[in-house]
């Protein structure tokens, strides 16, 4: 390892939702501006960059599924891995940031991954990594390391100009403007801005108005300054408008063709509700007639497809109003460029021929919490002087605590304009901030052993409030939009065929992990899938079914089939026990073995020795679960909830472990990380 400084360093990253390039083409810019010459390419791209002429590295990554690497780092992972020498990457020093959550038992467990491999190939930290939380909020860990990446990076590194130059003319203006504080005795008292008003959205997803954000400014009034403010974003996207209507001939922007597998637009053929009326959630189950696009949407029980919501179109077109945008701008046909030596975000790459009103429906992310660097540009645009302190309080370190409250009130960007109703910016440049629009995945409920013409599909509808005192209610993008699709039933479990012709745009997404039934049919199945986890299960039960059935039509003698046992977990037995009747029926037909369902409002449960959740079952059930892992060489497959469920049906297995097969909690720890490893214990979890 050379210990002359880098002329140079490279960036690589990997993401699947935008967050982590976002974040690097941010710290790709603010070093160019600070005098470090550098190069920023996402992993895949391996044809961009050669690791053997690099001395200095930055890797960002976030995780998607349970832990995995996002699907543009497995180029770049399968490249690590092949490599023999573990001196390959001597000659390097690096530094990592990962972005995680906390809600997900693995935490950034790709870019802890991805430091031993590069420390195994011979790379050298040049500084420490740092794990952001999602759950927490990104920028809480980012901000700070990124801050503290450039006196790290300047001693690997040559940086042509001093930090002391580098200075960012607003940024300074901005503290400078927030040295006043002429008003801060009507602030000091702690007084919302503006109560909530918990009644602008309409039963049927009619969004009216935003809703004001409530905020507590009496810390802004004691502040003498305000630090570690972001940085202004960079100007990077320009609308260029034609005089064109834009005519729509697709259901979908071609913008988005980008997928993994190709969109089909997908017939709404049927809907069922498989609550009552009465339960907390409401769980629909609908079917799409795929039969036109059997090749392109080959599937197993396991996999799941990605649905192309849109943002509510009222919701869409409210902002565009509050924007002060014509209303005859709106389809017009647009294209996205970027100002010269800047690069588009990925999402909007492609986006050529399209209009406003389907960016904003379909390229944007307009309903997920705001990041920081959104209210910093907000901040540009807003005329009272005490909005615009408002908005760079909330970005600063001063303003951490309302930042947090503000999250917890997950405002829209509707939400944000009519809280502060002086900001207007330029929509080309809330593009440069605001993040993707992201697909909604589904695991398919049935077998194509069943029906091949059919995806069939379970979801919550995404309704709730925030919590006391804000109490607004909150609609999720895609759940809403297809319970409105499909017509709101209310009639449970009655299949209802849907006449009108509706089009779903989706694309298939094999599970990568063989969450599948085993090939070995002898293998006994433990399936652990609570509320809508039992979606892909009852997918394998019919695949067994099925099999079964052909088996016994083709051979006489009956091959043995591995016993397969169902964990399932509902709030009320009466009132969202999702398809009971069908879980019951391959009971009674043998092809479950067992069928074990908890309860966990039940007035018993978790009393006396009752079992409240799945967890709670596999405890109680452990001596035989023990035999059937120990013995028969049994397969877990786990799906749903990775927040608590998942946690803590892993921790119910290491209880088994120890108490019946006589090991250490650690030890049973480590034997279930090596079950994962060995596609023995089988997890599709999702927030
Ligand atoms: C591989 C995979 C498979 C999946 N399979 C299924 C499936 O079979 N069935 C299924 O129902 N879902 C499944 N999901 C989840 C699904 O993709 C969507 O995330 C979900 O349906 C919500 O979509 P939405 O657009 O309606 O809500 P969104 O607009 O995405 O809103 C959801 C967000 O709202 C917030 N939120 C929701 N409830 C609350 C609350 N009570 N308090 C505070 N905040 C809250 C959370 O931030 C949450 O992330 C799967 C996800 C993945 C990744
Ligand atoms: C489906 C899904 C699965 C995830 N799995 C994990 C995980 O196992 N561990 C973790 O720390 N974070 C996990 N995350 C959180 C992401 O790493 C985090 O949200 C990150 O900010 C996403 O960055 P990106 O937009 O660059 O992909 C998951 C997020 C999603 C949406």
């Amino acid at each position: 390892m050379t210990t002359e400084k880098s002329s140079r360093f490279l960036i690589l990253y990997a993401s699947q939702t935008g967050n982590a390039e976002w974040i690097s083409k941010n710290i790709h810019q603010e070093a160019s501006e600070r005098g470090f010459a550098n190069e920023c390419h996402v992993m895949e791209e391996l044809d961009e960059f050669d690791l053997s002429k690099e001395n200095v590295l930055i890797l960002v990554t976030s995780n998607t599924g349970d832990g995995d690497p996002p699907d543009n780092a497995t180029k770049f992972f399968r490249f690590l891995r092949k490599i023999k020498s573990k001196t390959f990457l001597s000659h390097l020093k690096f530094t990592i940031l990962g972005l995680g959550d906390t809600n997900y038992t693995n935490f950034n467990n790709t870019a802890k991954r991805l430091e031993k491999r590069m420390i195994e190939l011979g790379a050298a930290p040049f500084y420490d990594k740092g794990l952001a939380d999602d759950a927490m909020g990104l920028e809480t860990t980012v901000d700070p390391w990124i801050a503290n990446l450039w006196p790290e990076l300047a001693k690997v590194c040559v940086q042509k100009r001093k930090d002391n130059d580098f200075q960012d003319k607003n940024l300074i203006e901005s503290i400078k403007t927030l040295s006043v504080n002429g008003k801060s005795e009507n602030n000091e008292k702690s007084l919302p801005i503006e109560t909530p008003n918990g009644q602008l959205v309409d039963k049927k997803m009619n969004i009216v108005n935003g809703t004001k954000i409530v905020l507590d400014l009496s810390e802004l009034a004691k502040a003498q300054q305000l630090t570690a403010l972001p940085r202004i974003p960079t100007v990077i996207c320009k609308i260029i408008k034609s005089n064109e209507k834009r005519t729509i001939n697709s259901s979908t922007p071609s913008f988005l063709m980008n997928t993994p597998t190709p969109i089909v637009n997908a017939r709404l053929e049927a809907v069922r509700c498989l609550t009552h009326p009465e339960a907390l959630k409401r769980t629909i189950h609908l079917e799409l007639d795929i039969k036109d696009f059997q090749e392109k949407l080959e599937f197993i029980p396991g996999d799941s497809f990605g649905i192309i919501a849109p943002n509510s179109e009222k919701l869409s077109l409210e902002i565009l109003k509050t924007l002060g945008i014509d209303e005859n701008e709106i389809n017009q046909e647009i294209s996205i460029e970027s100002v010269e030596g800047t690069e588009l975000p990925s999402h909007l790459k492609n986006a050529k021929s399209t209009s406003i009103k389907e960016l904003l429906q379909y390229g944007v992310d307009l309903t997920s919490l705001p990041r920081k660097a959104l209210l910093r540009l907000m901040a540009e645009y807003t005329a009272d002087e005490e909005e615009k302190k408002t908005l760079l309080f909330l970005c600063s370190k001063q303003g951490t605590t309302q930042f947090i409250r503000l999250r917890e009130q997950v405002p829209t960007l509707l939400d944000l304009l009519v809280t502060f109703p002086s900001c207007k910016p330029p929509l080309e440049r809330l593009l440069d901030v605001l993040p993707s629009q992201q697909p909604r995945y589904y695991s398919i409920v049935n077998s194509p052993l069943v029906n091949r013409d059919l995806l069939q599909f379970a979801f919550n509808i995404v309704d709730y409030k925030t919590p006391d005192p804000y109490n607004t209610r909150k609609y999720g993008v895609c759940t809403p939009w297809l319970d409105n699709l499909s017509g709101y039933v209310k009639e449970r479990n009655e299949r209802i065929p849907l006449t009108t012709k509706i089009n779903i745009p989706i694309f298939m997404k094999p599970n990568p992990h063989g969450f599948a039934v085993p090939a070995d049919i002898s293998r006994p199945i433990i399936m652990i899938g609570p509320g809508t986890g039992v979606a892909p299960f009852v997918g394998f039960i019919q695949h067994r079914e099925q099999q079964i059935i052909v088996e016994r039509k083709l051979n006489n003698i009956e091959k043995i089939f591995g016993e397969m046992w169902l964990f399932y977990g509902c709030r009320d037995i009466e009132k969202d026990y999702l398809y009971r009747e069908e879980l019951e029926r391959f009971l009674e037909h043998g092809i479950l073995k067992e069928l074990l369902v908890a309860v966990s409002r039940a007035p018993n449960a978790g009393l006396n020795g009752n079992p409240k959740y799945v967890q709670d079952l596999l405890r109680k059930r452990g001596q035989e679960i023990y035999e059937l892992l120990d013995q028969k060489n049994a397969i877990i497959f786990v799906c749903g909830d990775a927040q608590g469920m998942a946690k803590s049906v892993n921790d119910a297995l290491a209880d088994i472990l120890v108490d019946h097969g006589k090991i250490k909690k650690s030890d049973a720890l480590k034997l279930l990380v090596q079950w994962m490893n060995d596609k023995r214990y089988l997890r599709d979890l999702w927030s």
